[in-house]
């Protein structure tokens, strides 16, 4: 298990590296070098039976899904995707999409089939990105790469890389993912409807934002 304080310790270190961010992108790459082949060569050969009678429903047969409120799940960071059933399975993640879809499908998954479907999506090859709103686009790429000085905002980029492939274990994938639900988590994070996220991180982060620059910074990281 990953001790609190070492949590604190990198994040407090990510906030320090503030929006110049060159440290932590520079490992976000090397993760994503390095990362993704690995997995892939071990689980991509079976597919958990859970996930072709029930995850692939709603999450695509691929991992990315065909309604937007669904979230992508191809390519995502194990450790993230273990995190967030445990987090359903236990009720710490509590928004009202959770509570009404996933808390009833992250408790059919046997605890010993968990880590298996976990490596099975972190294997599958992430959703290419597309322009769903290119008008939208150069204000959320300035939101995610230099933050918001006035408002004290860190850029999304010192955590989830600058091309948005997230850094393992803590921060998540976001490239390619759909504007619904990427707006949906900020939303549910401003409004403190989502709270399981460590040291209320991305709580202070989406408060900072706008309903409109919800909407920029996600139609950004749709096109990553
Ligand atoms: C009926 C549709 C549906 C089915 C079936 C379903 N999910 Fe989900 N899943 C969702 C929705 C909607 C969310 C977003 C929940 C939220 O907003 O909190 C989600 C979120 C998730 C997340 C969090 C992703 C993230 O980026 O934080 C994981 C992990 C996940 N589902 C895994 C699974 C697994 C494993 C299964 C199969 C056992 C499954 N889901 C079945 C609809 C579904
Ligand atoms: C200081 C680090 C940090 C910064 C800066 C940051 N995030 Fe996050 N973000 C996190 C962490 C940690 C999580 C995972 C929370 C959890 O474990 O549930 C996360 C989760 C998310 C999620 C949910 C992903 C999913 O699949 O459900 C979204 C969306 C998100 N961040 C968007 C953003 C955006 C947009 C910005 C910039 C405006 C941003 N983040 C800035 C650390 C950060």
């Amino acid at each position: 298990m990953i001790k609190r304080s070492a949590i604190a310790a990198a994040l407090g270190l990510i906030v320090l590296a503030g929006n110049a961010g060159a440290a932590t992108t520079q490992g976000a790459k090397a993760a994503a070098t390095t990362t993704p082949g690995a997995s892939a060569a071990t689980a991509a050969a079976h597919v958990p039976s859970l996930v072709t009678t029930t995850c692939s429903a709603c999450h695509g047969p691929a991992g990315v899904s065909f309604v937007p409120t669904f979230p992508n799940l191809a390519g995502q960071g194990a450790p993230y995707l273990i995190k967030q059933i445990n987090d359903f399975r236990n009720h710490t993640r509590a928004d009202p999409q959770a509570k009404s879809i996933m808390w009833a499908m992250a408790a059919a998954i046997p605890a010993n089939k968990i880590t298996e479907i976990a490596d099975y999506f972190a294997s599958q090859k992430g959703a290419p990105g597309a322009p769903e709103n290119p008008q939208l686009v150069a204000a959320g790429r300035a939101i995610y790469l230099g933050g918001v000085t006035a408002k004290a905002l860190p850029a999304c980029a010192a955590c989830h890389g600058s091309s948005g492939l997230g850094v393992e274990p803590l921060f998540p994938r976001l490239a390619g993912q759909h504007q619904a639900y990427v707006v949906s988590q900020l939303q549910y994070f401003k409004a403190k409807q989502r709270t399981n996220d460590p040291l209320q991180i991305m709580q202070t982060v989406a408060g900072k934002l706008s309903a409109k620059e919800m909407q920029e910074v996600a139609a950004f990281i749709r096109t990553l």
